[in-house]
């Protein structure tokens, strides 16, 4: 059997698979993150830990072909900073990816020559670059102290090895990786004031990181040797998990946030259109995606001021999709990252009228998600990038009116996944059996059984391509006078 876990942002979730990738059992474990300010967001790296630990329990008393694990993955969320000292002591709570404070340096960093072409991206406040540069300037004593900086998911590679090993997949997210190369850059570690030795060792995902420790395999009560994989960071692992590899394959998330990713066959960085590119957790193969801050959570906002439940709001809308109405909504209630990188922009309603009803301004939130995404899209298919279809995962595929729109505006068919296993952690599954078998990663990585297909609305592809463009021009308008 294989095991896979997804260090998540709110809890850890761990996945049983069994020697053909079926999924035997999953678990789930919860911790939270704290916030001691305003714009701060840190774990403790001891409560991951734990969870794994509860979450190992749990999956050996109820399956026993636990005994009988081969491999283990880990996929965690990406940029955070988790400081060892030279006895691989955590020095300080681990700071993580939507964690702002370090907004001043990333933005110094951002503007040094050559760091966006040798990291292929934006330094985002939350990358790990401008933290480790907060550290420095404002705890003094505790970066004096760093033997060594590990992501989330390689502090956990570090607790099943030994070992400190880091996948590219989750690198990429450092501002310290030349991504096009997949290696640390000197350069860019010196820009950062880190120093190599700070760097965990690199590997591809599906690459072995280490065998899992001879007196952790014992506790478990394993026979044989197992694998630990490199493993990858949570959107690379979905990738996986969905067996999205290369070029023409992809996914759009309606979560909190939205995201549309597509797989590379090449590196074709594009960091001012603010999307992220990132090595894929699979060698010679990267993936692109462009981030929207406030998708579903835009829904849910007009839910929390109309008393309604997101269900009820779009079940009010029907099945049949209208051409754009004249209620315009801006979905950047949080800000902005594809393709705006603009942490200071706030949403907006146009267009309304004293007719204008709760339908209306639903469908206007839906369409501007929908227009965001299809931003990301231009700005993905302006790289090269071929999508044909996208599977689409998340919560927001719960209304199929949204899911038509999406369908049509971004003019590409939507393939939604049958119910099972097909995120982060059976990508993290996959990766600990690639590693241990040495199999083909696209033998393993499969796209999973599709239950429907959403097509594009022929006859309302030149309205909504009219309202894209509205859309695309309300931006500047409202920026001017905010
Ligand atoms: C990617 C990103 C998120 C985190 C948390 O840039 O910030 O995907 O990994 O999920």
């Amino acid at each position: 059997s294989y095991l896979g876990i997804d260090l998540g942002t709110s809890g850890l979730r761990a996945l049983l698979v069994d020697a053909d990738g079926k999924p035997l059992g999953a678990v789930e474990r919860h911790y939270s993150a704290r916030h001691p300010h305003p714009g701060w967001s840190e774990q403790d790296p001891s409560d991951w830990i734990a969870a794994l630990e509860g979450a190992v329990a749990e999956l050996r008393a109820a399956h026993p072909e636990f005994v009988g694990l081969r491999g283990i993955g880990v996929a965690g969320h990406m940029h955070g900073a988790t400081l060892l000292d030279d006895a691989d002591r955590v020095i300080r709570p681990c700071i993580l990816w939507n964690d702002t404070r370090a907004h001043a340096e990333a933005a110094r960093l951002d503007g040094v020559e050559d760091v966006r072409a040798l990291s292929g991206n934006i330094v985002f406040p939350g990358f790990t670059a401008p933290k480790l540069e907060w550290v420095r300037a404002h705890e003094p004593e505790n970066y004096a102290r760093i033997a060594k900086v590990l992501l989330p998911a390689a502090y956990l590679n570090l607790y099943l090895t030994g070992e400190h090993v880091c996948d590219l997949s989750d690198a990429a997210g450092t501002s310290w990786l030349d991504v096009g190369a997949r290696g640390w850059s000197d350069r860019l570690l010196a820009e950062g004031h880190m120093r190599r030795e700070q760097m965990p060792r690199l590997v591809e995902g599906c690459e072995k990181a280490g065998d899992l420790r001879r007196d952790l395999a014992t506790a478990w009560g394993i026979a044989g040797p197992v694998a630990v994989a490199g493993g990858a960071g949570d959107n690379a692992a979905a990738a996986c998990g969905m067996g999205a590899l290369s070029e023409g394959q992809g996914f759009v998330s309606l979560g909190t946030s939205g995201v549309l990713l597509a797989a590379r066959d090449g590196y074709h960085p594009a960091p001012e259109t603010a999307l992220h590119t990132f090595c894929h957790a699979v060698p010679a193969r990267w993936y692109q995606m462009g981030v929207m801050l406030s998708a579903t959570d835009s829904l849910n906002w007009l839910s929390s001021i109309t008393g309604a439940r997101p269900a009820e709001l779009t079940s009010g809308l029907g099945e049949a999709l209208n051409a754009p109405g004249r209620v315009r909504f801006l979905p950047y209630l949080s800000g902005e990252r594809t393709p705006h990188n603009d942490a200071a922009i706030r949403g907006s309603f146009t267009g309304l009228g004293t007719d204008t009803t709760r339908d209306d301004m639903t469908r206007a939130v839906l369409e501007g998600v929908a227009y965001g995404l299809r931003d990301s899209y231009d700005a993905l298919v302006g790289t090269g990038a071929r999508i044909d279809r996208l599977m689409a995962i998340g919560g927001g595929t719960r209304s199929c009116y949204w899911l038509r729109l999406i369908a049509t505006v971004l003019g590409v068919p939507l393939d939604l996944p049958q119910d099972g296993e097909f995120g982060a952690a059976l990508g993290a599954a996959r990766l600990g059996r690639v590693a241990a078998t040495g199999e083909a990663p696209e033998t393993v990585m499969t796209p999973p059984a599709i239950g429907a297909r959403i097509e594009p609305e022929a006859a309302l592809l030149a309205a909504f391509a009219e309202g894209h463009a509205a859309f695309r021009a309300s931006y500047p308008a409202i920026r001017g006078i905010q």
